[in-house]
């Protein structure tokens, strides 16, 4: 597989081209991106981490029949993915309340979310990544209702499967977004799942394990991937001295 030209450079991300037109490399860089690139940092290992973690939970949730992007990991900061015609759309679940649910609706933190929500938000730095429906949705055909239905089942699939996941390990999935995009007729999930896009509490502490670390300033942020890697059982390479 050889890498081609640089598609898309995203806040943690690069997309290149190859040499077969049905699949990219993910680049995953160390740049830490918070508040729509307000805030940005380059955090040492945080891009090998991500791979690994990433592809680690890719290949749990294809195994468990949620269709995925993911191909294999090529390198210590590369993998290969099928190319996706994403949807500007991001899907997020919450199983506790936190973030913009408490900002928004003016709901305590920490709360139990039974059932868990459901938000669609558009992918629009400059908007803010605004929350919309299904109607804004299908007004301006951003997706069409099969494509609605599939990302909410698709969704409520993976937190299923990943809050279990993640219990076994002591962690609490407090909430997460999702991307998905068209390939050959068929919704597969894409973008990516790592700790950068979800949020993470240990189990008996509430310690935040995730990307709040960074947009809270409170340190140690590859440090809690690693932890959540580690517990996960996640195979990381041996850091050298
Ligand atoms: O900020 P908010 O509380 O809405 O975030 C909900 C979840 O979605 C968090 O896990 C956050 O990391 C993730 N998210 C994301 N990318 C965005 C917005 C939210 O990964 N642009």
């Amino acid at each position: 597989m050889k890498k081609q030209s640089e598609l898309y450079s995203g806040k943690a991300k690069t997309v290149y081209t190859t040499d077969d037109p049905e699949k990219l490399i993910l680049h995953f860089r160390n740049d830490t991106s918070a508040f729509d690139g307000e805030k940005l940092q380059k955090l040492e290992r945080k891009g090998m981490v991500n791979n690994y973690f990433n592809a680690f939970i890719m290949q749990k949730l294809q195994a468990a029949g949620v269709p995925t992007h993911f191909e294999k990991l090529l390198s210590e900061d590369e993998s290969l993915v099928k190319k996706l015609d994403m949807l500007p759309i991001e899907c997020v679940v919450r199983n506790i309340s936190t973030g913009s649910l408490c900002r928004r609706l003016g709901v305590e933190e920490g709360l139990d979310l039974d059932p868990p929500t459901f938000e669609f938000f558009l992918k629009n730095d400059e908007l803010h990544d605004p929350m919309i429906n299904d109607s804004h949705i299908l007004t301006f055909k951003w997706a069409t209702q099969a494509e609605i239905d599939r990302m909410k089942e698709l969704t409520f699939k993976v937190n299923g499967l990943l809050k279990a996941l993640f219990a076994d390990a002591g962690l609490l999935l407090v909430d997460y977004k999702l991307e998905f995009g068209r390939y050959q007729g068929d919704l597969l999930l894409g973008d990516e799942f790592t700790p950068d896009g979800c949020r993470l509490w240990d189990a008996e502490t509430r310690e935040k394990l995730d990307k709040d670390r960074f947009r809270q300033g409170l340190g140690g942020v590859v440090e809690a991937y690693e932890e959540v890697a580690r517990r996960l059982g996640v195979e990381l390479p041996e850091v050298s001295a």
